[in-house]
This record gives structure tokens, sequence and C-alpha cells, in this order.
């Protein structure tokens, strides 16, 4: 049985194929700040496409004179049990920005050690023993004032409420000042936020992204990626790039897609040779995987190099393991409320559906159903086409249809 990665694997190079394309494609972006030019980006592509691995790769190619710090969202999310914060964000991002330079520039321990201070200061978790002086303290810090920053390039901006801003302004303002530190040495600093669509969960996301927008607009060696498993016409791409949304389009646009029929094929050869297959059982399982990393590795980690694989016998082994096919789902599926849920299972048994007669199938308010469409439309678990809603993908539907038929009900 092969062993592929269900995660990103710690050796990127061991398991990574291909993805030519998109790393030069991104990497053309980037480049840029090679020259005072900060591109920002978004990166967008169903769940399991491969986006996180990919941009994993493409920062670990990155010369050395561009520094690179990452972000999990969903780990953030995660470790707070689902309450997040702006601070936690911000926290978590000067964390990442700080480990990058420990890892890459000796000659700015210094730097280093303020930083290593200032996060020791600011994290929540000390605020406590510092007692409630440190916050005082914080209140009395002259506010970044966004609404005059909006005014000035005349568009209106949300409040920002919470205290955080001697924090944010100094994570913000810290990448550009680390290249200018660096005399040369540093030309830029490449930030990935991944899963992006989960900021749409704090309570004002739009003054979160404004946040970005107003610091990356004077800083020209610091570019944003951010990305997740949202589909490009969600709320939250709207609320990051649309036209009235903070980015306002400035944003450069990228889709990551599945590998295609071919790569797909050439992906098995180099990786899990030991599987053989018909023609048509080649055929079979591309139409079972569609080309998804995250399928084709967990769908071969369930198969044997001991028979060939042919169209019926892709078909059956498929239905008898989609449980670990369909793994990626168990996670995500546990992280859902009870009315995210409610709304899939009822697209899942009736298929697409337009909103009334999704209203109808569920027993919540107009508004409450519009409120959890929307974030489960950020997730990239719904999508919305011709009037109707429905699932994105066929192989969450695959998993909730074979739970309901065998165990007469679907997953809690
Ligand atoms: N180019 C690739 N080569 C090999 N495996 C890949 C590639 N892209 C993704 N994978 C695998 O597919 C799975 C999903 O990839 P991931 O990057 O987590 O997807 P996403 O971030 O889009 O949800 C992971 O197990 C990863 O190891
Ligand atoms: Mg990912």
């Amino acid at each position: 049985m092969p062993i592929l990665p269900l995660g990103i694997p710690t050796d990127l190079d061991k398991y990574f194929y291909n993805r030519e394309k998109d790393i030069i494609t991104i990497k053309s972006f980037l480049n840029t700040l090679n020259y005072g030019v900060a591109n920002q980006m978004l990166v967008t592509g169903y769940r399991g496409v491969g986006k996180s691995f990919l941009l994993k790769k493409l920062l670990a190619e990155l010369p050395d004179n561009i520094l690179t710090a990452y972000i999990d969202m969903s780990k953030i999310f995660g470790i707070q049990k689902g309450k997040i914060t702006e601070e936690l964000i911000m926290n978590s991002l000067l964390e990442a920005m700080n480990e990058s330079l420990r890892e890459d520039m000796d000659d700015l321990t210094k730097s280093y050690d303020i930083v290593k201070d200032l996060i020791r200061k600011l994290q929540p978790s000390n605020t406590k023993r510092l007692g409630p002086q440190n916050s005082t303290n914080f209140g009395r810090q002259k506010k970044f004032d966004f609404k005059e920053a909006g005014t000035a390039m005349g568009i209106a901006i949300p409040d920002i409420k919470d205290n955080y801003e001697k924090l944010s302004k100094f994570v913000m303002e810290f990448p550009q000042r680390v290249v200018e530190l660096s005399n040369g040495e540093i030309s830029g600093f490449v930030i990935v936020i991944d899963e992006f669509q989960l900021i749409g969960e704090l309570d004002s996301p739009e003054a979160f992204f404004w946040l970005f927008r107003s610091y990356t607009q004077e800083q020209d060696n610091v570019s944003y990626i951010f990305t997740g498993s949202t589909s490009a016409s969600s709320d939250i791409v709207d609320k990051i790039n649309g036209i009235k949304g903070a980015f306002g389009g400035r944003m450069t646009q990228y889709t990551v897609d599945p590998f295609t029929r071919e790569e797909s094929e050439g992906y098995l050869k180099e990786k899990v040779s030991e599987l053989k297959f018909t023609e048509s059982g080649l055929e079979r399982f591309y139409k079972c995987t569609r080309g998804y990393p995250a399928y084709i590795n967990s769908f071969c980690n369930t198969m044997s190099g001991d028979v060939e694989y042919d169209d019926e016998l892709v078909i059956q082994t498929f239905y008898e393991k989609i449980e670990q096919v369909a793994i990626m789902w168990t996670a995500v599926w546990a992280t859902l409320s009870g009315k995210e849920k409610d709304i899939i299972t009822t697209l899942v048994e009736n298929g697409p559906l337009s909103w009334s007669d999704l209203l109808a199938g569920v027993d919540f308010s107009n508004k409450t159903l519009a409120k959890y469409v929307n974030i489960i439309k950020n997730k990239g678990i719904l999508s919305h086409s011709g009037k109707k809603y429905m699932i994105e993908d066929h192989m969450l539907l695959a998993w909730l249809g074979y739970k309901k038929e065998r165990d007469g009900f679907y997953p809690p």
C-alpha cells in the first residue's frame, strides 16, 4: 500500500509534483519586490486542490533576499476553539515574521530580540501577570485613525472597536522596517495568510482588511498573499477585493486548479508507480478524484500494488473505502455548526435548491439562513449559480450520501 501524505509533508520536495506554471506565475508577481514594487495577491481554489502545498513550496524556493512568513488561520481557530480575535491574528503574524528573521538573518539578532520582547509584553496570556496597568497603557495610545485614512482615500471605512492599535501598527509596519533595516540585504517580505476566509468570522472583517490595505498602500517591499478554500465569487472575496472591498480589485487574483487528466496520470506514475491501472481504470480514477491531489492521495492510500485496477475495481474500492477517501471532510465536518450542517444535509437530500425551497427545507428564519449560507459559501462548501444553491464538492456529497444510506442518518 502506498503512503502518500494527507497533509503538507515536512519533506516538501519528496512529494511535490509539477505546478511549474503556477509557481512561475506567482513568482513573477513577487519578483517585483526586487524593484520596490509590492503586489498583493489573492489565491483561491477548492479545498484539497493544493493551495497550501503550492505556496509552501513557493516560499521555500524564494531567494535569500526575500523573507517569508506563513500563518494558517485554521490553526489559530483550532487553538482558540472557534473564537478568534484581531489581536490573535496579529500575534501569530508577528511570531511568523519573527521566526523568519531568526532563521534567515543572523545579523538581525538585535531586531529579533526587540521583537521577542514585544511579543512577550503583548501576549494576552501575560496581561494578567502584568496587571491592569498594562492595558491602561494601551488605552492611552493614540489610535490609528482608519476613518481619517479612509477619508483621504475617498472611501468610508468602518470602525474598529477593539483596542489593538499599538500591536497592529507595530506588526503592520514591521516587515517594511525589516527591509529598510537590512541595508539592501533584504529586498522584500512575502507573507502568506492561509484559510483567510476565516477572517470572515471576525466582527468586522472589512475593518481588518482595510488595515492591511492602508499599510500596504505605503509599503513598497511587502507582499501579502491571502489564500483560502473559498470560491472566487464568495462574499469574503468581495469584501477583500471586490469593487467596494478594501483592495477594490487591486489584488492580483489567482486560482489554483486541480490536476488535469494528464497531470493526474503523471503524478501516479512518478509517486506511486507500484499501482497498476488499466486504461479504463485510470479514467475512472480520474473521475473519482477529479484531479484533486487530496483525493488522489487518500484514494491511493487505500489501494494495493498486488492487483490491476480496472474500471469496476476502482468503483468498488472507492465505495468500500469512501470514509478514507473523503477523510478531509471528516475533519471539516467536525468544525461546522448545527445550522451549517442542516443547510448542507438539506441540499444533499434534495439536490440544488432555490432560496425559497432551501428556506422551506430548514427550520430557521430568512435572516438566519442568509447568515449561515454566507458562512458556508465562504468556506467553499456551498455555491450559487443560476439562482440555485448547491454543494460544491462531489466528494462531500458522496460521503454524506453514503453515511446516510449506511447509518440511516448524517454524521452528527
Ligand atoms: N503539487 C502537489 N504535489 C503532490 N501532492 C500535492 C500537491 N498539491 C497538493 N498535494 C497534496 O494534496 C493534499 C491537499 O493539498 P493542500 O495544499 O492542503 O490543499 P488546499 O490547501 O488547497 O486545501 C495534501 O495532502 C498535499 O500533500
Ligand atoms: Mg490549505
